[in-house]
């Protein structure tokens, strides 16, 4: 059983992979903390909080409320890709409330309770995570590892020709992750951009009539319908908890990684191979991930 604490920015592909871990026997979710990125903080946390109870109504999932902002400047949002309210569906409305403390008191108490035995899974820009880590050697000590949704190393970028999203959406805090000393997996656009699921999958995207598979069909259906010509989901966030739950689904190679924080290069991933606390995903079995992704949404 692996204890997760999932930062997240909710995002379609984001619930994909919430729905994933909430389904998860393999995990165990300390908690989920919101930021905002691909939508404004209140309506990621709103999605969040609507998800946790339309799925697992009766589970105790504390969702704490991070960043409204990045650490300069604010957000550009990601709404022609994730629609008007983040999520592009509607949910259920809810009776559930955020957890008492922030999301970095939530990162910093769970990790802090339980040395090394706690991983954090980050799904948005790394503003909360690098928050909880600032200044905080304690913390980094506790944390057990950091698996990032982020970054192109080799390949080209999804927002800018350099840059993926929630590494450009805040540079800063993700130099300070990947300089925090705590190990990280960087699962990005280098193994993301390979890991689809196609329009034409129709309903076999989701097998089964679990409110899972019946959220998650919809929120593909809406995704294609709203996205005329796109042919491909891309499952960014549900390979990063893939690869939480089954690591040898990628193939890494270690580095030292520095983040460009401005320019026309902001948020452009360098990597220098060879040693460092990251592990930089570069391949993936594709087969094996989205049946990963299936098996768990569909259950
Ligand atoms: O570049 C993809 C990432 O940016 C995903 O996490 C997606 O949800 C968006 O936040
Ligand atoms: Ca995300």
């Amino acid at each position: 059983m692996r204890r997760v604490i999932i930062d997240t920015d909710p995002g379609t592909d984001d619930a994909l992979a919430l729905l994933m871990a909430l389904n998860c026997p393999d995990l165990h979710i300390e908690g989920i903390t919101t930021v905002g990125g691909n939508a404004t903080l209140a309506q990621t946390t709103q999605n969040a909080l609507r998800l946790v109870d339309h799925v697992a109504s009766g589970r105790d999932v504390p969702v704490a409320v991070g960043a409204a902002q990045p650490a300069h400047g604010s957000f550009s949002y990601a709404y022609h890709v994730h629609g008007t309210d983040g999520l592009g569906v509607d949910l259920p409305s809810t009776a559930r409330k955020p957890y008492s403390a922030d999301a970095v008191e939530l990162i910093r108490d769970r990790a802090l309770a339980a040395p090394g035995q706690v991983s954090v899974i980050a799904l948005g820009p790394l503003t909360n995570v690098a928050a909880a880590l600032d200044r905080r050697p304690d913390v980094a000590k506790a944390i057990s590892d950091i698996v990032v949704m982020g970054g192109a190393v080799d390949v080209p970028g999804n927002i800018t020709p350099d840059a993926e999203f929630n590494i450009f959406e805040d540079p800063w805090s993700a130099n300070g992750v990947f300089a925090s000393g705590v190990p990280v997996t960087l699962v990005g656009l280098d193994v993301t951009h390979k890991t689809s699921m196609h329009r034409d999958g129709g309903p076999r995207w989701f097998e089964g009539k679990s409110k899972s598979a019946q959220l998650g069909n919809r929120i593909l259906a809406n995704s294609f319908r709203e996205r005329a010509g796109v042919q491909d989901f891309y499952l960014h966030d549900p390979l990063a908890v893939a690869a939480a739950v089954e690591p040898e689904l990628l193939t890494y190679r270690r580095a030292q990684v520095e983040v460009v924080t401005d320019g026309d290069e902001r948020g452009r991933t360098v990597a220098s191979f060879g040693d460092g606390p990251v592990r930089v995903a570069l391949g993936v079995d594709v087969g094996r991930a989205v049946e990963v992704v299936r098996t768990l949404i569909s259950k």
